[in-house]
């Protein structure tokens, strides 16, 4: 791995989790890493901690007017020369039934998750495509090429993350830009405290759901997955290879254990697949508590109950 001081890391959302680990991690390793995110005080920290090795810039994925300032920094940090590696972490995952889930969040999601990465790559592009140089490492998850029941609104942003980047790495190839994924399993971050906090509420909006027993399970699924979580260098490791490898791959699974799941499950016909999951998450019939009355538009007749 050719390790250069010269290269410009810039990290999304590095104020927490993952991005925060391979900010701190990489510029261990030797390289120039801007670790950009929402939170000033925890920026300056990271800053600090680093003896000032660490530059950082303010950074909301999904403003506009953040995105071109943070661009501006990051030409006056680097006399001009923006991002060599542009590592697009910021994101979180929101767990709701779909059947429940409010278009608001749903579109929230997506926006820091799908158009928030791709506005933050628009930005950093130009001169990387003027240099024909670059790296461009997108964190998606495994969550991008399986989906459990609950986290349909994650998963298709992380879906469109996957399609995305597939299609970016063939059409930036011709200027020397690679495109790598980074496919994270369970990581022990914020991540998964984050996403309870979109069940809860959730979970409190609909005390009448249908999905009351799997919203009563969350906790026991989330400890579940709490103690498969990996620690974040796994993930570091994947970008510095992504990053800085002569060979960067396509994709990263992280960490084996995940590959491992995700190489069974895929291997599944769907209906086994849907079968082992719905039980997981307590989807069964028995349950799921009836519906006493659904109420829905029919069209031009206007509505229509179905008692359960
Ligand atoms: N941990 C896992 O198990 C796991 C598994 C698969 C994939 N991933 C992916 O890994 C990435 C990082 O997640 P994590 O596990 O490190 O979670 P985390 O500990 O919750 O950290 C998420 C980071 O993203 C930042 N962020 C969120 N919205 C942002 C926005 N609009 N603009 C800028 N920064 C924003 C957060 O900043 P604030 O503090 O300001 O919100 C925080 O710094 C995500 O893309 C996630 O989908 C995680």
């Amino acid at each position: 791995m050719s390790k250069s001081n010269q290269q410009v890391v810039v990290i999304t959302g590095a104020t927490a989790g993952i991005g925060r680990h391979a900010a701190e991690y990489l510029s261990e390793r030797g390289y120039r890493v801007i670790a950009t995110g929402r939170n000033p005080a925890i920026l300056a920290e990271i800053a600090h901690k680093s003896g000032g090795k660490v530059d950082t810039v303010r950074l909301d994925v999904t403003s506009e007017e953040s995105i071109a300032a943070a661009v501006r920094e990051v030409d006056r940090l680097t006399a001009g020369h923006g991002a060599d590696v542009l590592v697009n972490n910021a994101g979180y995952g929101m767990a709701a039934p779909l059947a429940e889930l409010t278009d608001a969040d749903l579109r929230k999601q997506f926006d820091t998750n799908v158009f928030g990465l791709m506005a933050v790559t628009r930005a950093f592009l130009p001169q990387m495509m003027q240099r024909r140089a670059g790296r461009i490492i997108n964190i998606s998850s495994i969550g991008g090429r399986i989906t459990f029941p609950m986290f349909g609104a994650y998963h298709g942003s992380k879906y469109a993350v996957e399609a995305l980047s597939d299609c970016l790495r063939m059409e930036l190839r011709p200027f020397g830009i690679r495109v790598s994924l980074v496919e994270p399993g369970p990581i022990a971050t914020e991540f998964a405290n984050r996403s309870m906090a979109e069940v809860s509420k959730y979970k409190s909006q609909a005390p009448e759901s249908p999905y009351g027993p799997v919203y009563a399970r969350a906790d026991r699924l989330k400890e579940l997955s709490d103690k498969q979580a990996a620690h974040p260098i796994k993930v570091s490791r994947a970008i510095e290879r992504a990053a800085f490898g002569r060979w960067p791959s396509a994709r990263y699974v992280v960490p084996f254990s995940s590959a491992v799941m995700l190489w069974v499950l895929s291997r599944l016909p769907t209906s086994w697949r849907d079968a082992v999951m719905r039980r997981f998450v307590g989807l069964t019939a028995k349950l799921v508590k009836p519906v006493a009355q659904v109420t829905a538009a029919a069209g031009s007749s206007g509505k229509r109950s179905v008692a359960a």
